[in-house]
């Protein structure tokens, strides 16, 4: 798939097939996560993969809409420390891990992570130091849906030079 491609056609997974997704695809997909935009560089990122079905369970059921993570064979907790710019910063990275994961054939969706009431309690859980916030949590695995999120069309949303 080319870049193009994976931007158009990544959508939000929520199911996924029983199968492991091999170690190395996820250092691929936390890779892109690392070479994310972030303002002046400063790269306030920590990514926490959990694979241990106990701790898959025990996070998903802090957060409110995102207890499906449970069933993924792998989630990404990322963490930012708090700088002026980390939920910027750790939307980029976000979003580059989304896309990568598209295009290694991976389903997967943001879960949101920062300013919910469980988010300091994730970050005990996997015992993140003093100063980092949770940005986001991602689940990844191989996609057992198929979904097409109706999305406004480019004409209602591109404006060439004034609103
Ligand atoms: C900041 C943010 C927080 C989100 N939090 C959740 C969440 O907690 N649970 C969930 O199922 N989806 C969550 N999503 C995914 C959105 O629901 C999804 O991106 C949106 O419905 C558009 O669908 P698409 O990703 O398939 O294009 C979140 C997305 C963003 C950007």
């Amino acid at each position: 798939m080319d870049a193009i491609e994976v931007l158009k056609t990544r959508r939000s997974v929520r199911a996924y097939r029983g199968e492991p997704v091999p170690r190395k695809i996820i250092e691929d997909v936390v890779d892109c996560g690392r070479l994310a935009a972030t303002a002046i560089n400063i790269q306030p990122w920590e990514f926490v993969v959990v694979t241990d079905p106990e701790a898959l369970r025990s996070i998903a059921k802090t957060t409110d809409y995102g207890k499906f993570i449970a069933y993924a064979p792998v989630f990404v907790v990322f963490l930012c420390e708090d700088t002026k710019y980390y939920l910027e910063d750790g939307s980029a990275a976000t979003e580059n891990i989304l896309l990568a994961a598209r295009a290694h054939g991976l389903g997967s969706c943001w879960v949101a992570g920062d300013k919910k009431p469980y988010a300091s309690q994730i970050c005990r859980l996997v015992g993140a130091p003093q100063g980092y916030k949770l940005v986001s949590l991602i689940p990844i695995g191989y996609p057992a849906e198929s979904l097409e999120k109706p999305k406004r069309p480019l004409s209602d949303v591109l404006h060439w030079d004034k609103y």
